[in-house]
């Protein structure tokens, strides 16, 4: 791999190694707190054109635990403001002896244009781009799922919430049929749901109380208002009566199901606070292997 963009077409056992490689991270995403030496001398740059607290933090320890020089530009305060455009950005910064971009934008394939930009010895991570994949919260929500459920090939899934505004939906999506997931859901009212989902190999419901039947796992995605411009939005108590996560319809799952969000969750909204909080919420945790994972993926895509 040189360059991270997308789940969409990574063979299953690229997906397998990044995980297997994470795992042996993982110690180190404890407390017990160690640096590896793969990328010392390698200056990683964080460029969030878009919000983040815990995909930009997690790709800042990620890289220091692997020794690499980070820099996180900001964004406001930078000559993007005045309007630089992105390619005259990247340039300037690749002139300061980049090795490694990490990029969120609000628009989809930005971090495809960096790449086909860059010069051979730069490699580019997608931190998430508009609707389109957020790789990386894909790979930590399949280490999640791994680590509680052992075998892909045993599980049903459930995807529930604004998947048409939702590039963890679609990563997520990508990520469970490659690893054989024989069943993935999405749940969503119609107005929230892309076209075509079927061809993506996944069922689709609109009743929760339906799609929520007997799943081993619940992946809650956030209301994403803020990319809704002007769509019919519906009301948040309207909203949570039909598709809010609460105790009584995760009873409808199996017994043992986890619960699953990438974050940030509206309380609320899209999940009760008693689950969110509950004990079958990995919802933190998610958060901590995230740590592991990114070491993972640099480590693959810019390590010796
Ligand atoms: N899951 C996720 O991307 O969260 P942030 O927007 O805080 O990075």
């Amino acid at each position: 791999l040189t360059h991270l963009l997308s789940i969409e077409g990574l063979p299953r056992a690229v997906i397998n190694h990044v995980l297997d490689t994470a795992a042996s991270y993982a110690p180190l995403a404890d407390h017990d707190v160690k640096k590896v030496p793969l990328l010392h001398g390698k200056s990683v740059f964080n460029l969030f054109f878009e919000n983040s607290t815990r995909t930009r933090t997690t790709f800042e320890i990620a890289a220091k635990r692997l020794s690499a020089d980070v820099y996180n530009l900001n964004i406001n305060a930078s000559s993007a403001s005045k309007g630089e455009s992105l390619l005259d950005t990247i340039n300037n910064l690749s002139a300061m002896q980049a090795d490694l971009f990490v990029v969120r934008h609000a628009s989809s394939g930005a971090p495809h244009l960096i790449a086909q930009h860059v010069a051979p010895h730069i490699h580019v991570i997608n931190a998430g781009d508009g609707r389109h994949a957020h790789p990386t919260q894909g790979l930590l929500d399949m280490y999640t799922i791994r680590h509680y459920k052992q075998d892909f090939t045993k599980l049903t899934v459930a995807i529930v919430g604004d998947v048409l505004h939702s590039r963890v939906a679609r990563s997520d999506i990508h990520a469970l049929t490659t690893l054989g997931v024989p069943e993935v859901r999405v749940i969503a009212p119609l107005t929230l749901l892309p076209a075509g989902m079927e061809s993506l190999g996944v069922k689709v419901f609109t009743d929760m109380a339906e799609g929520l039947k007997g799943v081993d796992v619940i992946i809650m995605l956030r209301l994403q208002n803020e990319r809704m411009r002007g769509a019919l939005l519906p009301s948040a108590q309207e909203y949570f009566k039909h598709y809010g996560l609460t105790q009584d319809k995760l009873a409808l799952a199996a017994p043992d199901a986890i619960v699953m969000h990438p974050g940030p969750m509206n309380r609320g909204v899209e999940i009760d606070s008693s689950v969110a909080d509950g004990k079958q919420a990995v919802i933190l945790n998610q958060v901590t292997f995230g740590i592991a994972v990114r070491m993972a993926v640099m480590s693959i895509v810019a390590g010796a």
